[in-house]
């Protein structure tokens, strides 16, 4: 059996974006695969998080995936803290890294571009993801689009030091899906959603209530010709609009864009936010049974045991081959 990872970062409520773009691909897929989910609360800590805020968010996190439908008796769920492998890999990974190579990162470019007191760790928050993936000898990555360019360097660092060491790593594929790998900001749809933008209209949660939601798709950018079309170029609100509304019902664009012909962007909207809401209503109500829930610690206990247990192993390879330690017997 094939064996996926995939990681989100615990900072901040997920949006409808991480849901279209990542987690919704999870579900049937670990059906077919061999999964790993993980809680990346080292990745979060790149940049300042509160104490009491982060422990919040981990645990929000593993009760969405939950809620979202990943099953632990199929899937390994766990926190990449709590599985000390990550870090000790992604260290060595580090050892293969050039800097260069990092500094061309688009991600670190965003977040580190004009602003001082750059951590060093976003810069080498690569590396780390690649430990992430390789430890678990995985095949394939499911992403959204922007985590594309992390997993090409995945893919180098994995070939590099297999040339140079040891042939020990499997070189990973990412999965991006056709459509949805990169939902638009609702308040300014030519940039990406995302849950760390300091303006909540510009996103939907997958917390918000029904009425949330159809506030904010009421106030989504759209454009003065007043009409439902797919043209991501010249019409990048509606089209957005069209990309959730199919994702969300199955429905495809055409049909949708067939069905709104001479329909107004209002009753759109709203039909927008029904299916939007449709999904997240059921979704939240799990959510709140799990998030306090012994059994979510249980469900992230036995995680974490079964990921040390596989990620050691590929630890120990690593360390061998690179010369660390001792050789145990
Ligand atoms: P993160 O936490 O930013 O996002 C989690 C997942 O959601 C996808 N995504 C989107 N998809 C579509 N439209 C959007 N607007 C959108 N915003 C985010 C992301 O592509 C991602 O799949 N570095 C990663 C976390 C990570 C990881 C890993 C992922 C750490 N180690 C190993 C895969 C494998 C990140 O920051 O994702």
């Amino acid at each position: 059996m094939k064996t996926i990872f995939s990681g989100i970062q615990p900072s901040g409520t997920l949006t409808i974006g991480n849901y279209l773009g990542a987690l919704k691909h999870f579900v049937p897929m670990q059906d077919e695969y061999d999964s790993f989910f993980c809680i990346v609360d080292q990745h979060a800590i790149t940049v300042p998080q509160d104490r009491l805020e982060l422990r919040k968010n981990i645990k929000s996190l593993a009760a969405i995936y939950l809620a979202a439908g990943i099953d632990p008796s199929k899937a390994t769920l766990f926190i990449q803290s709590e599985v000390p492998a990550h870090a000790q890999l992604g260290w060595m990974m580090q050892c293969v890294s050039y800097i260069g190579e990092l500094e061309r990162m688009t991600q670190f470019k965003d977040k580190s571009e004009g602003k001082e007191g750059v951590s060093a760790s976003l810069l080498t928050y690569p590396p780390l993801m690649a430990a992430d993936i390789l430890l678990y000898g995985t095949d394939v990555v499911p992403v959204g689009e922007d985590q594309k360019q992390h997993i090409e360097l995945t893919r180098d660092l994995a070939q590099r030091f297999n040339t140079k060491y040891n042939d020990i790593f499997t070189i990973p594929t990412p999965e991006i899906p056709k459509v949805g790998a990169r939902i638009m900001s609702l308040a300014e749809p030519t940039k990406k959603m995302s849950k760390s933008s300091p303006n909540a209209k510009s996103y939907i949660s997958l917390l918000d209530d029904e009425k949330t939601v159809l506030k904010k798709m009421k106030s989504a950018v759209t454009d003065s010709d007043g009409e439902i079309r797919f043209d991501r170029e010249n019409k990048p609100g509606v089209s957005n609009l069209l990309t959730i509304y199919s994702l969300f019902t199955d429905e495809p664009i055409d049909q949708l864009v067939a069905k709104y012909e001479g329909v107004g962007y209002g009753p759109f909207k709203e039909d927008v936010a029904k299916a939007v809401s449709s999904v997240l209503t059921p979704l939240q109500e799990r959510y709140y049974e799990l998030l306090n829930s012994e059994e979510l610690d249980n469900i992230l206990d036995t995680g974490a045991e079964k990921a040390q247990a596989r990620a050691s192993k590929m630890l120990k390879k690593a360390e061998n081959a690179m010369g660390l330690g001792r050789k145990r017997r």
